[in-house]
C-alpha cells in the first residue's frame, strides 16, 4: 500500500516488492551510481538492465566489469569518487568485504545479486535467497536487476521490456529445466510476453535453432546422444537427405528456423524413430523436446534471436576481456558492436570445442568422491567452467561425481570451478560450501551456487585443495 491507499502493482516477484522499492528509492537519493557487474552472460544482462533503468530514472552513473570480486577489487571501487555503488550479479558472497568498506565510510553498497551470501550482511540486499526463492535455479542476477529496475520505473510497466534481458541472463546462468523457467523467473517470462518482446515456445531444444544449418545443427546436439548423428557429419547429412522434405534452398543447408511447423513435425518424428530404433533410453528421448524462448524484437536467424544463442554470444565477448562489447549488444547495437561479437563469437566457440576434446583425451582423475583434471595454460580460466558443465557425463567421464576443473590465473593463482548435477544437490551436495570452506583452507577464497561453484587457489596448492574438497564433499553425500 502506498501513502495515498492505494494499492500498488505487486511486481514481478511479489516476495521482493518492498525491499526492491527501497533500494530503487536508495538509488534515487543518489547524486550519481557506480554500477558494478560480473563478465558473463548473466552479469552483462544484469548490467544492461540495471543502466537502462538508471537511465530512464535520470540517475547518472558509470559501469564497470570485474571477473571476480576479491578484496583488491572492491577496494578499487571503495578508492573511486563514487558514495553509491550498485553490484548486479555479485556482491553477496563479498558482503562482509563490501560492510567493512561500508563500516568505513567509503561507499553505500545496492546488491541485486542471487548467490550464496558470505557471513555480513547490509541493508540494501536485494537477493532472491533471502525471500525463500532459490538463487541458482528460481532467478538469476538479472532477475534481482529486473525486479530492481521494475521497481525504478516512473510509469507503471515501463521496464517491462527489460524482461527479455532477464531472460536471457536466466538461460546464460542455465535456470531453464527442460519444463521452462520456473519459480520467480516464470513471473518474468509472464511479464515478457506480455510486453510482447518474448515468446515461450515447446521445440527442439537443440543448441543453434536460429543460426546452425540442419546437418550442423544436428551433428553438434550433444545434450542427447542420437547415435550415427550426433558428432557424425556424414550422418545427420544422410539421416536429413533419406526425408522426404526439400531441406535445401538455392543448393544451401536451411536453417531449423526456416522449417514451417509442419517440417519441424516430420524432423522430430524421424529423430524420434531413430533414437528409440538406436537404444537411447526414453526419459533422455524425451530430453530432446522443451520449452524455448525467443526475443520477438530481434532478426529471425540471427545470435540474438534465441535466448540460448544469444547468451553464448555475450559469454563470447565479456570472458575475453570485451565486456563492453557485449553491453553495446544487451544496449540495442545491432552494427559495430554485433559484428565484433560474432568474430569472438567463432573464437569462443573454437576454444570450447578444443577444451572439451582436450578434456575427453586426457580424461579425468577420480577419488573417493570428485572427479578432476588441471587444464594448466590448454583452457582459459575464464572459460574452464562451461567446458567442465560440458564434461560431466560426456563419454569416458562420469555423470554422478562432481568434477573440479583447474586452470592456471596467473604465476600465483589458480583458478577452480566445480560443477554438479540436480540430483547430487538433492542428495545434499553444496559446491558453494565446498569451494568456500576447501579454498579457504589453502589460504584462497570462493563460492558460488549448489551446483556450480568457483575459488581461487594459491599456485601450487592444488593437492590440498583437492583432498579438502574431497572430503567435504564425503560429508555432505554421505
Ligand atoms: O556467476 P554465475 O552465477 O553467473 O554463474 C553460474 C554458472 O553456473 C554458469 O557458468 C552456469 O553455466 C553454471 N550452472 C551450471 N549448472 C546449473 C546452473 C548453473 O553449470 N544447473
Ligand atoms: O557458452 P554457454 O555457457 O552459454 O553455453 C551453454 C551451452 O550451449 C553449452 O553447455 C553447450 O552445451 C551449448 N553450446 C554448444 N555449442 C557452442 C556453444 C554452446 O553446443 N558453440
Ligand atoms: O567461474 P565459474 O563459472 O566456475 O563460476 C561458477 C560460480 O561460482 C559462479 O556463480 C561464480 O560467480 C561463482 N564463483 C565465486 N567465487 C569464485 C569463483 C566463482 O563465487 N572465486
Ligand atoms: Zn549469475
Amino acid at each position: 500500500m502506498s501513502a495515498d491507499g492505494v494499492t500498488e502493482s505487486s511486481g514481478p516477484v511479489p516476495e521482493m516488492s518492498d525491499h526492491a522499492a527501497d533500494c530503487a528509492a536508495r538509488l534515487r537519493d543518489a547524486d550519481r551510481v557506480l554500477l558494478a557487474s560480473h563478465i558473463d552472460a548473466d552479469g552483462l544482462t544484469s548490467a544492461a538492465i540495471a543502466s537502462s533503468a538508471l537511465e530512464r530514472a535520470g540517475i547518472p552513473f558509470e559501469t564497470v566489469f570485474s571477473k571476480q570480486l576479491d578484496k583488491e577489487e572492491v577496494a578499487s571501487i571503495a578508492a573511486t569518487e563514487y558514495e553509491t555503488v550498485l553490484f548486479t550479479d555479485f556482491g553477496s558472497g563479498q558482503l562482509d568485504i563490501i560492510a567493512d568498506h561500508e563500516a568505513a565510510g567509503d561507499f553505500t553498497p545496492v546488491i541485486a545479486d542471487h548467490h550464496q551470501p558470505a557471513d555480513a550482511d547490509t541493508e540494501f540486499h536485494l537477493n532472491p535467497l533471502r525471500f525463500g526463492i532459490d538463487g541458482a535455479s528460481e532467478l538469476s542476477g538479472a532477475g534481482a536487476s529486473y525486479v530492481l529496475a521494475r521497481a525504478l520505473e516512473d510509469e507503471d510497466g515501463a521496464n517491462r521490456d527489460l524482461a527479455a534481458l532477464a531472460v536471457v541472463g536466466a538461460v546464460g546462468d542455465m535456470q531453464n529445466s527442460q519444463g521452462g523457467l520456473h519459480g520467480a523467473n516464470a513471473g518474468i517470462v509472464a511479464d515478457g510476453v506480455e510486453a510482447g518482446v518474448l515468446e515461450e515456445t515447446t521445440d527442439l531444444v537443440i543448441y543453434g535453432r536460429q543460426t546452425r544449418p540442419l546437418p550442423k545443427f544436428l551433428e553438434y546436439a550433444s545434450d542427447v546422444r542420437i547415435p550415427g548423428i550426433s558428432n557424425d557429419q556424414n550422418g545427420a547429412i544422410e539421416f536429413l537427405s533419406d526425408l522426404d522434405l526439400d531441406l535445401k534452398a538455392d543448393g544451401e543447408w536451411r536453417r531449423w528456423v526456416d522449417l514451417s511447423m509442419t517440417e519441424r513435425k516430420t524432423v522430430v518424428s524421424a529423430l524420434m524413430r531413430r533414437a528409440i530404433a538406436s537404444g537411447v533410453p526414453a526419459d533422455r528421448i524425451d530430453d530432446l523436446v522443451g520449452t524455448t524462448y525467443s526475443l520477438l524484437a530481434e532478426k529471425e536467424g540471427t545470435e540474438l534471436r534465441d535466448v540460448s544463442e544469444f547468451s553464448t554470444l555475450l559469454n563470447a565477448t565479456a570472458r575475453y576481456e570485451r565486456a563492453d562489447v557485449g553491453l553495446a549488444v544487451c544496449l540495442g547495437d545491432r552494427d559495430d558492436a554485433l559484428e565484433q561479437a560474432r568474430t569472438l563469437l567463432r573464437n569462443h566457440r573454437r576454444n570450447l570445442s578444443e577444451g572439451l576434446q582436450w578434456v575427453k583425451n586426457e580424461g579425468v582423475t577420480v577419488e573417493e568422491n570428485v572427479q578432476w583434471f588441471d587444464a594448466g595454460t590448454r583452457i582459459r580460466e575464464t572459460i574452464v567452467g562451461i567446458i567442465a558443465g560440458m564434461a560431466v557425463g560426456a563419454s569416458g567421464i562420469r555423470g554422478d561425481i562432481p568434477i573440479l576443473a583447474f586452470a592456471e590465473k596467473s604465476a600465483e593463482e589458480v583458478k577452480v570451478s566445480a560443477r554438479g548435477s540436480h540430483v547430487l544437490v538433492r542428495k545434499g551436495l553444496d559446491l558453494s560450501v565446498v569451494m568456500r570452506e576447501a579454498s579457504r583452507a589453502v589460504g584462497g577464497d570462493g563460492g558460488g551456487h549448489s551446483v556450480a561453484a568457483g575459488a581461487t587457489i594459491p599456485a601450487g596448492t592444488r593437492e590440498e585443495f583437492v583432498a579438502e574438497a574431497d572430503r567435504i564433499v564425503g560429508e555432505q553425500l554421505g
